[in-house]
């Protein structure tokens, strides 16, 4: 198959794009580089991916409306693993902006090149982060989710909303994945366990967050990779009897669904710290803080929808995952 995947020098997207190429797949990768954190972690990540033939790197942004239409029309792409986005929830509520050209014009741009060149499926990150002010454990993708803490929860929210939209104007079969702070080898330098284990290394105090009175469902990359190469070849397909009124909204009469990809085993925050004193054989000097605006206090995620479909869900423990990230970190920082 021909694959592009956006934000393919992130750190899921270079992850997603290896195991393709390792199954076969030809695979086009955009992504624009910036410098939201160390562009020589994206280059050193790309730089693996280009030394595979069937693999064609593209710098390009998103929001190049013109660009993204011309590579869509060049190429048949058959599947679309749209991962490029600005993360980060800290982060939009001091560049709210950015939120709106890389999540929603840059989602919008992505869509378009679909509809116009009859890609057979789309999928898409959305995030743990929509279910915000819900207080019902796990997260289920039966639940509503209008009530998002930030603004990068409300772009993914919207993500699903225009995805629908497409599915459902065009037919355009749309898959959105509802990732649960994903760690591992390759990590993004902004994400606690990188920042903590530098931190530990160097001697200097961590930040801990609500005094570690949290509790995260940490999920492992390759948990995460597993089921985004399966789930890619689950085309969702309409559902003619669906209704508003008593189907999930995780699904629709249109050709649309959303799952939950999270380890089902929410982790507190000082255990995964424990785990990675364990691997670095050395103690944490925590400088304990409240609770940071934009924050929830605990994610699950309800798996039952994603096992049902692809007979398998995330599940190594952080004790294995941190272990397998700090090998990568001390080798890769020497
Ligand atoms: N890592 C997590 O825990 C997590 C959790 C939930 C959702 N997600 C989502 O998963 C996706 C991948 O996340 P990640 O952790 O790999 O992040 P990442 O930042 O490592 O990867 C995203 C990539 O997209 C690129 N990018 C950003 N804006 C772009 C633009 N306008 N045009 C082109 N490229 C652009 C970046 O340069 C980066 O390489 C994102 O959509 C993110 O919101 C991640």
């Amino acid at each position: 198959m021909k694959c592009l995947i956006t934000g393919a020098a992130g750190f899921i997207g270079f992850h997603v794009a290896q195991r393709l190429l390792s199954l076969g797949h030809e695979v086009v990768g955009i992504d624009n580089l910036n410098d939201y954190y160390d562009v020589n972690l994206k280059l050193a990540r790309l730089a693996i991916l280009e030394k595979q033939p069937q693999f064609h790197f593209i710098k390009m942004d998103l929001a190049d409306r013109e660009g993204i239409s011309r590579l869509f029309a060049e190429s048949h792409f058959q599947r679309v693993i749209h991962l490029a986005a600005q993360a980060g929830v800290r982060y939009s509520i001091e560049n709210p902006h950015v939120y709106a050209e890389a999540n929603l014009i840059g989602h919008l741009n992505i869509l378009e090149g679909c509809r116009h060149s009859q890609v057979e499926h789309l999928l898409y990150a959305s995030s743990s982060s929509v279910y915000g002010l819900n207080r019902k454990l796990p997260f289920s993708t039966d639940d509503s989710v209008d009530h998002p803490v930030s603004l990068y929860a409300a772009t993914k929210k919207a993500n699903e909303l225009m995805s629908h939209t497409y599915s459902h104007l065009f037919n355009l079969p749309t898959t959105g994945l509802r990732f649960f702070t994903v760690y591992g080898p390759w990590g993004r330098p902004d994400m606690a366990l990188l920042k903590f284990t530098k931190a530990i290394i160097a001697g200097q105090s961590i930040d801990v967050y609500n005094h570690g009175d949290m509790r995260r469902d940490f999920t492992y990359i390759d948990d995460i990779v597993e089921s985004i190469v399966r789930l890619q070849a689950v085309i969702p397909e309409a559902d003619p009897s669906w209704t508003v009124e008593t189907g999930s909204p995780a699904t629709s009469s249109a050709p649309y669904k959303v799952y939950n990809i999270g380890n089902s085993q929410p982790v507190r925050l000082m255990e995964y710290i424990e785990a990675i004193e364990k691997a670095l054989d050395k103690t944490a000097t925590k400088n304990l803080l409240p609770m940071q605006p934009g924050d929830v206090m605990e994610t699950s995620a309800d798996t039952s929808a994603l096992y049902s479909v692809i007979n398998f869900r995330p599940e190594t423990s952080v004790v294995d995952g941190v272990q397998r990230f700090v090998d990568w970190y001390k080798h890769f920082y020497h």
